[in-house]
């Protein structure tokens, strides 16, 4: 047996549990999904990790607000959470909660030993605050007439010990090792962007905790009683204390604790994030990271983020988008596919009920779901539902479109990939209207010509069923079963072998059904 090697591993941002997912999350972890699923598929074997950031000062107070204690109210949401995940169908490895007892022990032996070797220190800062943002606010924070803008509610002025994470010195270190690998940040944009900020200002050292009396939500910190970890110190640090419970050696040994198994999946491959939070994955963790005596992960990709109807999502405005009751009305699989296929990774997006609608009918259920079901309708009705003999007139273009599609999903380009697959789509939609099947079915002279439509037609449904099942795992497996295979073919490491002469398809039924235009 080959010797255990290193997991491909990758990351989402762990979602506060406060309030209703939205279509943000969902993307998000959409996009960790298909790039996990695709990794498998391309033969490596992989850890995904999602979950949920429980702490802090917004969910004290809603628990205290709904008579209940901040773990059960926690405990609640994850549980509906978690079934959100499942309604996305991630195929993650894990589930990490930061008030899992094995998350907040490690983020404790982290702090002592940092602690012990000198990083952290105890200061005490006066000045403004918002209590709403949970924020100290500086000199740049106010509007020219000298006032905060009132989106920061009530400001008060506060005077507070903290302790103090020694960020200052790494700066000059961080910007190096961002321009030395050009692949660190994705996309190149937003690497300028951070490359911009750390040439402009100077890093301030970070602040890592909050008084007790004040916060008593967190993590407490092992050498102080007064203090809890904030926000960073713990959620970051998600991403490392689940390995260690499983045994990741290198981190079992940064931490200078034995119990290493052969679960190896430090670095991570690639931390998925939205923009927002760019900053705190790509010049704040490496240091932690550097720190801790660990390697850094390797690639930060920072998605956009997704309005509707050209506005920001807001619960309070009632400008929200449900992906629940998206996926209750169209399918996991179309909601799936419509986000990736509308929004490469970068940029923003717009989501529109009436986009969503459009991409669904002409792409899906006119596109996808119409090749499948009239190439099957007709080997059905033509050969008695047997695969004839037959020679694959688009062979070369589906294998080509197999090859750019599989260099796309390698570079996490989903979108391209998409695009590739419904490139073909269309080329085969129009073979059949070129091809006339139809009419030739009437010649028995000219079997032979519909043998090979009939194969070609098949072969390329094969293909795509296959490829595209990282995006839409449900919607091509039926495809598969429709053509008849037994076992679901989810390999992606080769180009899938052709379906036998005689061989028999399964029973036909809309894929994508058509929707009334509303
Ligand atoms: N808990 C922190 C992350 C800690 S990661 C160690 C957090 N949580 S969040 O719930 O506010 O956001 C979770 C993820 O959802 C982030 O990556 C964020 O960018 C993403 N999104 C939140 N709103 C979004 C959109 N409107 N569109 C796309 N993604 C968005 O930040």
């Amino acid at each position: 047996m080959a010797a255990m090697s290193k997991r491909f591993y990758v990351t989402t941002a762990i979602d506060y549990v406060n309030g209703a997912p939205h279509v943000g999350h969902a993307y998000e972890k959409v996009v960790a999904d298909v790039i996990a699923r695709a990794r498998r598929a391309l033969g490596e074997e992989v850890f995904f990790l999602t979950g949920l950031d429980e702490h802090g000062q917004k969910v004290q107070q809603v628990a205290v607000a709904e008579g209940k204690s901040p773990q059960v109210y926690c405990d609640e949401l994850a549980a509906s959470w978690r079934q959100f995940a499942a309604k996305l169908g991630l195929s993650n490895d894990d589930f990490v909660r930061t008030t899992d007892p094995r998350h907040k022990e490690f983020v404790q032996a982290i702090l002592s030993k940092l602690h012990a070797e000198g990083q952290f220190y105890k200061s005490t800062y006066s000045g403004f605050y918002s209590t709403n943002a949970e924020t100290f606010l500086t000199e740049k924070d106010r509007l020219p007439d000298g006032n905060f803008d009132p989106s920061w509610g009530k400001v008060i002025e506060l005077q507070e010990d903290n302790y103090y994470f020694k960020l200052r010195a790494h700066q000059e270190w961080i910007i190096q090792h961002i321009e030395a690998n050009p692949g660190f940040i994705a996309p190149d944009y937003r690497r300028n962007e951070m490359l911009g900020f750390l040439k402009s200002e100077v890093l301030e050292d970070l602040c890592i905790t909050r008084p007790a009396d004040r916060l008593n939500w967190g993590i407490p910190i092992p050498f102080d009683a007064g203090f809890v970890t904030y926000v960073w110190f713990d959620a970051l640090v998600n991403y490392i204390s689940i390995p260690f419970a499983h045994g990741d050696p290198l981190i079992r040994q940064a931490v200078g604790s034995g119990g290493a198994t052969s679960f190896e999946v430090w670095p991570a491959d690639l931390h998925v994030i939205g923009k927002d939070i760019l900053k705190f994955h790509a010049v704040y963790w490496p240091i932690m990271l550097k720190a801790m005596g660990l390697p850094l992960p390797r690639q930060i990709l920072a998605h956009g983020w997704w309005q509707k109807d050209g506005q920001r999502l807001s619960k309070s405005t009632g400008n929200v988008v449900d992906p629940i009751a998206v996926i209750d009305e169209w399918g996991v699989d179309a909601f799936r596919f419509y986000v990736v296929r509308e929004l490469d990774i970068g940029p923003d997006g717009n989501w529109t009920d009436a986009g969503f609608r459009g991409r669904y009918q002409s792409e899906l259920a006119n596109g996808l779901g119409n090749l499948v079901n009239r190439s099957l309708t007709m080997i059905q009705r033509y050969r008695a539902g047997r695969i004839p003999n037959g020679v694959n007139q688009l062979a070369r273009e589906t294998t080509e479109t197999w090859d750019r599609a599989i260099a796309a999903y390698r570079a996490n380009a989903l979108q391209g990939a998409l695009q590739e697959c419904g490139a073909m789509v269309t080329r085969a939609n129009q073979y059949i209207d070129q091809t006339s099947p139809f009419k030739i079915a009437k010649d028995p002279s000219r079997a032979g010509d519909l043998d090979n439509i009939l194969v070609t037609l098949a072969e390329v449904c094969r293909a795509l069923g296959v490829l595209l099942w990282p995006v839409m795992p449900g919607a091509m497996e039926k495809l598969q079963r429709q053509l008849g295979l037994e076992s679901i073919n989810t390999n992606l490491s080769q180009f899938p072998p052709p379906l036998a002469a005689g061989h028999a398809i399964g029973e036909i039924f809309a894929l994508f059904p058509r929707k009334d235009q509303k």
